[in-house]
């Protein structure tokens, strides 16, 4: 009898912990914890803006994981904290480098991802805009931004320039000029 409670509390157990496992991504943290991280329904919000914004005629994906009600953390391209015991399920990384997106300009919702630490929009087609003089100074935490071949045109914001946790920025063959 003993016997058969403890297997039945067994499989209780494996069928929560498979429950948690399909509903979001889980992570052990090697002591049979498990957390979960779950994407901001602002950052989702925001990035589903972002997406409107492209025609993708000519793009090599039409980024089909980023629908509502998933988790953004799981999208393409896209990545929040890996360290969960701090993440609140803001988007860290947004690496949409290569795809051929074609976008006239640049949706102001991004700049709403103000956990941002990589942002790659390269090899993609900005539609010869104006780099958004405003919105930047939004992205305090970024230490990586690639705009190169991202067909942006113009003067580089001053708020790239006061973006203090710069390590990388490549803003190669954009036709820019300084001031
Ligand atoms: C889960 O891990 C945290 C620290 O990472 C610990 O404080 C907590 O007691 C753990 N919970 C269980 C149920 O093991
Ligand atoms: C961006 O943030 C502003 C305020 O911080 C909010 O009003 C707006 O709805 C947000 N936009 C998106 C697409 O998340
Ligand atoms: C920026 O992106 C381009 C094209 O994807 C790549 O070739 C280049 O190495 C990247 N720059 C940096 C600094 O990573």
């Amino acid at each position: 009898m003993a016997c058969t409670t403890k297997l039945l509390s067994l499989f209780i157990l494996i069928q929560l912990y498979s429950v948690a496992a399909s509903n979001s991504h889980a992570h052990g943290d090697g002591h049979g914890n498990v957390t979960t991280s779950y994407c901001h329904p602002d950052q989702a919000a925001a990035l589903l803006q972002v997406k409107q914004s492209f025609i993708f005629d000519y793009a090599t994906t039409t980024l089909p994981s980023w629908q509502p009600g998933t988790d953004c953390c799981l999208w393409e391209g896209v990545g929040c904290d890996d360290d969960i015991s701090s993440s609140d399920g803001s988007v860290t990384t947004l690496d949409l480098g290569g795809r051929g997106l074609y976008s006239y300009g640049c949706h102001a919702a991004l700049f709403n991802l103000t956990s941002l630490r990589y942002l790659d929009l390269s090899l993609n087609d900005f539609g010869g805009s104006r780099i958004p003089a405003d919105g930047f100074e939004r992205l305090s935490k970024l230490t990586h931004l690639n705009l190169s071949y991202s067909g942006f045109y113009g003067q580089i914001p001053i708020a790239i320039g006061k973006l203090t946790s710069l390590i990388s920025l490549d803003l190669s063959s954009l036709l820019i000029w300084m001031i």
